[in-house]
Order: structure tokens, then C-alpha cells, then sequence
């Protein structure tokens, strides 16, 4: 069973695998370029924006969970006041903060925390690619909560899940052949079986059902779903 630790321990030995690839799996695992790993932080930000309709303000605070490190970061710090970007493993945050702009703070979180932040602090609470790989649905439930609470009245949050596939039904055989094959002959992404990877894929109600606000739902690529909704009350209008 994958817990918080074990996770942070897998994501950690990741960012020293190939932080890249295990962020993004959409580019080559050897030989990736940069400026395309760079680049997809700037698009997907600019799609989020469109999709779950948020204008950043100059003054506007960002909590950003399971940052690795710091694609979107970059992007989201360019337009707003701070982005504070939170992730479970030490060793993402640790490269995050070498890339990291001036108005991005970095913490590591316990895997289901936003300490420090406090209650009503954030105008957008973001988690982009990082609920499919929690533990279990307690995990998922305690983050839409701790996100809930550090949205100010008025502000957005907005996540994305990922369905479960055909795949699930071949782990057994993938967990075998790993125990089976020599690491070293093995040159491509390592532990795709892992729980701390394949983590849970709630259904649609059961995510509706974790979260405190309601949420609007959209079909992403990959089968992957957008959820995002507004904490409630009004928003504070400018002075
Ligand atoms: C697929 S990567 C996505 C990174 C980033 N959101 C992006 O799209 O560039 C998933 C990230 O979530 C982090 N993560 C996994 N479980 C977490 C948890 N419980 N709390 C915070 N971060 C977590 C991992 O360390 C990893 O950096």
C-alpha cells in the first residue's frame, strides 16, 4: 500500500531519475529539450486560464499544489503577485527553487497540508497532473478541503484527475516482469507499477462528493478531467 511517505520517497528518487519525463510523460524519456518542457508550462497555464475562466490580477496569490519543478510555476508567477508552489518530495522542490522565479516560494507539504498558508489567502488554489498519483481518497478529500480553506471568498480552484484505463488490468503483469528484469538492462522510465504512480482514479461523483464547493467538469486529452469551482462568497473588489 502507498502512503505520504512512501510517495515522497518515489518522487524523490523520480526527480533524481529524470524529473522531467515523470512531469511530463508527453516528451521522449532521453534527449528531451528543454525549451519544450519549458514551453508546455506556458500552454498548459495559458489553456487552465481559458478553460476555468481565471483573469490574474497583478496583486493576486497563487497556491500551486505538487509543483515538481516548476513548469507551470514560471508561467503563473509572471502574471501575478506571489505564487506559493507546494510538493511532496524535498528533492522537485529543491530543483524547483534553482529555477524558480523571485516571486515563487516554494515549500515541501506532507503530502495532503498547505502550511503555511493561511485561511482565505489565495485567489486561485491550482493542482495540475498530481491527484491521480494520491495514496488513497482520504488524501484526496483532505487536500480539496486544506484547498478550500486557503481560497479567499470568491477565488477559483481547479484540479485534474485521470480515469482509470485498460492499463490497471495489466499492473500485476508489469509488477512481475520488474521483479523479474534486470534494472540495468532496463534504459526507459523505471516503476510505472508502483502505487505511489498509479495512485487512485476516483469517479466523477466521488470527487463532487469529496469537495466542499461544487465544481464544473470538462474533458482534458488523455481522458483526463479538469474540475475547477469558486470558493464562496463574493470576490473583493479592487480599492
Ligand atoms: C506529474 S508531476 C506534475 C508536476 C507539475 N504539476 C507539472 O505539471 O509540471 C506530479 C507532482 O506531484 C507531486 N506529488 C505527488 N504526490 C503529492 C502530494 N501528496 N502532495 C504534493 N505533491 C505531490 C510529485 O512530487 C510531482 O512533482
Amino acid at each position: 500500500m502507498a502512503t505520504l511517505k512512501s510517495s515522497a520517497v518515489f518522487w524523490d528518487e523520480k526527480a533524481r531519475e529524470n524529473a522531467q519525463w515523470y512531469i511530463s510523460t508527453y516528451g521522449p524519456y532521453a534527449g528531451r529539450s528543454e525549451s519544450d518542457f519549458w514551453a508546455s508550462g506556458e500552454r498548459i497555464w495559458s489553456d487552465l486560464k481559458r478553460q476555468i475562466g481565471y483573469r490574474p490580477a497583478r496583486r493576486d496569490v497563487v497556491v500551486e499544489v505538487g509543483c515538481g519543478i516548476g513548469r507551470l510555476t514560471r508561467a503563473i508567477a509572471t502574471e501575478v503577485q506571489t505564487v506559493h508552489a507546494f510538493d511532496i518530495s524535498p528533492e522537485m522542490i529543491r530543483r524547483a527553487r534553482r529555477n524558480g522565479p523571485a516571486n515563487a516560494k516554494f515549500h515541501v507539504t506532507r503530502g495532503d497540508r498547505l502550511e503555511p498558508m493561511s485561511e482565505g489567502s489565495a485567489d486561485l488554489v491550482l493542482a495540475y497532473c498530481v491527484f491521480q498519483h494520491l495514496p488513497n481518497h482520504a488524501v484526496l478529500g483532505a487536500y480539496l478541503r486544506e484547498m478550500a480553506r486557503v481560497a479567499r471568498a470568491g477565488a477559483l480552484l481547479a484540479f485534474t484527475t485521470a480515469p482509470r484505463s485498460w492499463r490497471a488490468w495489466l499492473l500485476p503483469a508489469a509488477r512481475l516482469k520488474a521483479a523479474v528484469a534486470s534494472p540495468l538492462r532496463d534504459r526507459g522510465p523505471r516503476g510505472l507499477h508502483r502505487k505511489e504512480w498509479v495512485g487512485i482514479r476516483p469517479a466523477r461523483r466521488q470527487v463532487q462528493a469529496l469537495c466542499p464547493i461544487p465544481l464544473a467538469q470538462a474533458r482534458l486529452d488523455g481522458d483526463r478531467w479538469l474540475f475547477w469551482g469558486r470558493a464562496p462568497g463574493a470576490a473583493p473588489t479592487a480599492a
